[in-house]
């Protein structure tokens, strides 16, 4: 790799051994992907997961005397504060929480404790060269805003608000984002639900491909909860970090844009029956339930309000804990705004700050559970927790009858 002689210097270590730990790691990743320099960023997001090790990472950085040129926002861990009211956790998981907290405030990270920055608060521009980590934020990143990440890991984001660099290759080279299959959809998607079924049948045949969505017919134009879902399921049943929507996507305003005049390796019908055929496939059968988990990705207040109607002079069953799972602004305006009060009124609960894949939910384990997020079940079903998947407006009948 070519590097500057401000870079070498990152890397001699002039700055420190916090700097030149983040360099070491981006010069290893640009030299394993054949990049041949770095280039700038202009904004970070850091997928901390409240684990030992990227809170170790950080730690290591710190404890070298680096801090952020680029100051990252984060991924939520879990609420110490309001959770421990209701939920056991060990000395050592609360210690973990604590030191996470405050190694990212020390770097000079900004603490959002949120999944969806690039909806509100750290919102990149077209065009513009990001290093976000987190799965459902990165094709969001590239996809819908035309921003320009790879998909990074915790540790190579927080490298990047370090030094402020990332190495150029993958999704920031023009070429690298064509489209590579094309997926002819006949269903048509209505809500954020469907579009994350849809995401997740996609994944599955996609692994990396770079997907061009094209509907026979779509009336009603995607919102961003509706893209967020999308991306975010199609990255976890495969790791799909860039796609475009004819007529919809910066980059799509025809298929042939999409595929930057290139051709499809292949193609993927879809239609109605394969989604309903999908969402039986991963969802449990159905039961008594012990928790309903709404928010992965975080809830949005638009979200929030459509809830909060459906939950309108209505209780949740004793035996279930609803919990809804969201950014720390999001709560504010819905307390500002009213619905705060008819959610808690019925018995379900707001969260911020707080991931479905962390300890405080271990109470659950064995139960069953309802979620709007096939992700949702997917990592909580690893941790010994299988899901129902329902549509938001079945997730509240659930909660309110105990059964799914
Ligand atoms: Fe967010 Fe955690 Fe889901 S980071 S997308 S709530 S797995």
């Amino acid at each position: 790799m070519r590097l500057t002689d401000e870079e070498q210097r990152m890397l001699d270590g002039s700055y420190g051994q916090g700097v030149k730990r983040a360099m070491e790691l981006l010069v290893a990743l640009g030299k394993s992907f054949d990049a041949e320099k770095m280039i700038l960023v202009s904004r970070t997001h850091v997928a901390l997961s409240g684990q030992e090790g990227d809170t170790y990472w950080c730690e290591l950085l710190v404890n070298g005397g680096a801090t952020c040129k680029v100051a990252p926002t984060t991924n939520p861990a879990w609420d110490v504060q309001g959770l421990t009211k209701y939920y056991e956790v060990t000395d050592q998981e609360l210690e973990l929480a604590l030191r996470t907290v405050d190694v990212y405030r020390r770097i000079g990270a900004k603490l959002t404790f949120c999944c969806t920055p690039e909806l509100a608060g750290n919102v990149p521009s077209f065009g513009e060269h990001v290093a976000f980590s987190e799965s459902s934020a990165t094709p969001y990143v590239n996809a819908v805003l035309g921003a320009r990440s790879n998909r990074e890991s915790s540790c190579s984001a927080l490298a990047s608000a370090v030094t402020g660099i990332t190495p150029l290759y993958g999704y920031h080279i023009e070429e690298n984002r064509a489209g590579t299959m094309l997926v002819d959809i006949e269903a048509e998607p209505k809500d954020a639900y469907d579009w994350g079924i849809l995401g997740f049948y996609i994944g599955r045949y996609a692994g990396k491909h770079t997907p061009v969505l094209r509907f026979r017919t779509l009336q009603q134009r995607p919102r961003p909860e509706d893209l967020l879902y999308l991306g975010a399921e199609m990255a976890t049943s495969g790791s799909v970090g860039m796609y475009h929507i004819v007529g919809v996507t910066p980059e799509a305003p025809t298929t042939g844009a999409a595929f930057q005049g290139g051709k499809a390796e292949f193609t993927l019908p879809v239609s109605q029956k394969d989604l309903e055929k999908q969402e039986e496939e991963i969802s449990e059968k159905g039961g008594k339930i012990n928790l309903v988990m709404l928010g992965c990705p975080h809830y949005t207040y638009d979200q929030l309000r459509e809830l909060a109607s459906l939950l309108e002079n209505r209780r949740v069953h004793d035996d279930v804990a609803f919990w809804v799972l969201t950014s720390f602004d999001a709560i504010e305006l819905a307390r500002r705004s009213g619905e705060l009060e008819v959610i808690e009124k019925s018995g379900a609960r707001l969260v911020p700050d707080t991931c479905i894949d962390e300890p405080c939910w271990k109470s659950f384990e064995g139960g069953l559970g309802v979620t709007d997020s096939p992700k949702c079940m997917y990592y909580r079903e690893r941790r010994g927790q299988p899901f129902v998947i329902r549509r938001l407006s079945e997730c509240v009948d659930a909660a309110v009858n105990g059964e799914a």
